[in-house]
């Protein structure tokens, strides 16, 4: 089988100053992790979450999770040392926030080079200033460039926004982007967490669109954003279906087959063979 880059279907902030919550995650059945230095974490509070967080993630104990830390800007006070003290622990991501320009991810890539631990360590950007979405297609082919984060809420202050639909050119935009420079694209956060309807529905919608997963703010939102961005039983069923159909015209030199009705040709079953590698990365990441 194909195989799949590791989902991110669930990727869950948490605020680096809250050490309940630290310790909590490691028993959420999240596929990624967004420890914040940033927004969720007061500036009184900053410079002793950054310490805690080192040591935390130095410790280790997040299994397969994908661990990406947020920094705050290289523009504020806090920036080059929270980078400085993630960048020695080498974490899979750094996640940089409010991006405008392809020229802020050279400067964060270079101060990387400088750092062995993080050798392999990728950037992330959040995509929440109108620059920075204007700006979407040279920022996802920038030096070390893995992923992209929706930040909704940022933008909405940004735009003047009030509905999501009001941000449907941007979170297009961006996936645009994304998919073009091949990276990760995840949909910004849903800030009634307690309202679990409306959250399956912003994540169908998401997922959708073609976003990789959700960003998420609480525990009780993980299980509906992982059930929302995995393929369904009926997709895997009808991807299975759809290669045996084919390879089956195929070997009577045909090159198109019909499954339920619908024609299948190679680039359907390029697409089946994707959900089938991203069923078996899940179930994986799961063991
Ligand atoms: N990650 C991991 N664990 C979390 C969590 C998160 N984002 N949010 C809450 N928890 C934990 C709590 O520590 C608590 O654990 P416990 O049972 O061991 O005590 C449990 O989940 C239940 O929490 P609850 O009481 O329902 O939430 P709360 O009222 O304490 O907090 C929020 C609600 C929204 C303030 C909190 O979820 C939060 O800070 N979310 C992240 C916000 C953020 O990072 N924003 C920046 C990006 S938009
Ligand atoms: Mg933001």
């Amino acid at each position: 089988m194909e195989s799949a880059p590791r989902p991110y279907r669930s990727v869950l902030y948490i605020p680096g100053s809250k050490e309940r919550a630290l310790e909590k995650a490691k028993t959420l059945p999240v596929d990624a992790i967004i420890f914040d230095l940033e927004d969720a974490v007061t500036p009184e509070e900053k410079p002793a979450a950054r310490n805690m967080l080192a040591a935390t993630l130095g410790a280790g104990g997040y299994g397969n999770r994908a661990q990406i830390v947020r920094v705050n800007g290289m523009d504020t006070e806090w920036g080059r040392a929270d980078l400085q003290a993630i960048a020695a622990i080498g974490p899979e991501a750094v996640l940089l926030p409010k991006v405008n320009g392809p020229a802020d991810i050279a400067a964060v890539a270079q101060m990387l080079d400088a750092v062995p631990a993080a050798a392999h360590t990728t950037i992330w950007a959040m995509m929440e200033t109108a620059e920075g979405i204007l700006n979407a297609a040279a920022i996802a082919r920038a030096p070390r460039m893995a992923g992209f984060v929706m930040g909704t809420n940022d933008l909405a202050k940004e735009l003047g926004s009030r509905t999501r639909a009001a941000m449907l050119t941007a979170l297009q935009h961006c996936l645009l982007a994304a998919r073009a420079a091949g990276i990760v694209c995840v949909d910004g956060v849903y800030n009634a967490f307690k309202d679990e309807d409306g959250l399956a529905a912003e994540c169908a919608e998401g997922r959708d669109f073609g976003f990789d997963g959700k960003t998420l703010i609480h525990p009780a939102q993980v299980e509906i954003a992982n059930a929302a961005f995995a393929p369904s039983e009926a997709e895997i069923d009808l991807a299975r279906r759809q290669i045996a159909a084919f390879e089956a015209a195929e070997a009577k030199g045909q090159g198109v087959a019909v499954v339920d009705g619908k024609i299948v040709e190679n680039l359907h079953v390029a697409t089946a063979r994707k959900t089938l590698a991203r069923a078996d990365a899940i179930a994986k990441g799961a063991a």
